[in-house]
């Protein structure tokens, strides 16, 4: 097995990636077939993977000045939410980059119904290894997927590499707050498929030693904190309606999955860090 089919199955210990299929689920019980047109507006309450939805998309746009003539790359593009919402909202041309082959495999079905295939260009891959071949960017974004790719050092020269000068990356991502214990490490590298979680002031030296200067840097461990408690009340005040549209397999995997990551925010382990740096 390669190391990114390696990458690509071992990932799927993580339980918010095991039924990606839940967002046609509910876009039948909004009447919608599995073929046919679609709003990227329709879709945005489900292929937002991340904290605060098209809110952070928006930020991350302003951010970073990101304009109809800008090219942009998605490390970690899910099921294709954020890039698509740039490409509906600023008209930007989006590289979503995934490594999961049945996300990106939905996440291109649904741009196509989105009508964005000119926009929205898919790409399934492993971001330490893909070949660009030649290609530069003028802005890359990335929603909570930094963390699960090892060798930081590796991933930002290939940042820095594809950006043209001036360029900007922007990323949410994780961080811990204190050292782990060896069973916490284990638990997050199999539940969360955390493979590099520095402190915060390691995160921000490795962007400056890899070339970049350091625009913004924000905490948002708190915001965070607060977000994924309502989310995960939200999701149980409706366990009924849960488990009639989507089963109790998939109830139970969500339910998991929430729990873990409050878990690890309310006992103020677990950080969100939001950064824009520029290529000099
Ligand atoms: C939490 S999801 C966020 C998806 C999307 N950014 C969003 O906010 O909706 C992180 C994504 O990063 C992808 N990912 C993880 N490691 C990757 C890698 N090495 N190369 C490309 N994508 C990767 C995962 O498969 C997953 O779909």
């Amino acid at each position: 097995m390669s190391e990114s089919n390696r990458a690509n199955a071992d990932i799927k210990s993580m339980k918010l990636y095991h039924h990606v299929d839940r967002v046609l689920t509910e876009l039948r019980q909004m009447g919608k077939e599995d073929e046919g047109p679609l709003s990227v507006d329709e879709l945005t309450p489900f292929d937002q993977l991340h904290y605060h939805g098209t809110e952070a998309v928006d930020y991350a746009v302003r951010a970073t000045g990101v304009s109809a003539s800008s090219s942009v790359l998605e490390i970690g593009s899910g099921l294709g939410g954020p890039a698509r919402h740039i490409a509906a909202t600023v008209g930007a041309q989006v590289t979503a980059l995934e490594l999961q082959s049945d996300q990106n495999q939905l996440a291109s079905n649904l741009t196509a119904r989105c009508g964005l295939t000119e926009k929205v260009t898919h790409t399934c891959g492993d971001f330490l290894t893909y070949n660009w071949v030649g290609q530069h960017f003028d802005v890359i974004v990335s929603w909570l997927a930094l963390y699960h790719i090892p060798e930081r050092d590796v991933l930002l020269k290939r940042c820095y590499g594809l950006l043209d000068q001036g360029g900007y990356l922007h990323a949410e991502d994780l961080y811990a707050r204190v050292q782990f214990t060896d069973s916490e490490r284990s638990e997050l590298a199999t539940e969360l498929f955390a493979n590099y979680l520095p402190d915060y002031e390691s995160y921000c030296r490795d962007l400056e030693r890899a070339g970049f200067e350091l625009v913004s840097c924000q905490e948002m461990s708190d915001e965070w904190t607060a977000f994924t408690r309502e989310r995960m009340a939200a999701f149980r005040e409706q366990k009924s309606r849960h488990i009639d549209v989507h089963g109790e397999a998939v109830f139970a995997s969500m339910d998991d999955f929430y729990d873990l990551v409050v878990r690890y925010f309310t006992a103020g382990k677990l950080g969100g860090i939001r950064f824009v740096a520029r290529k000099v």
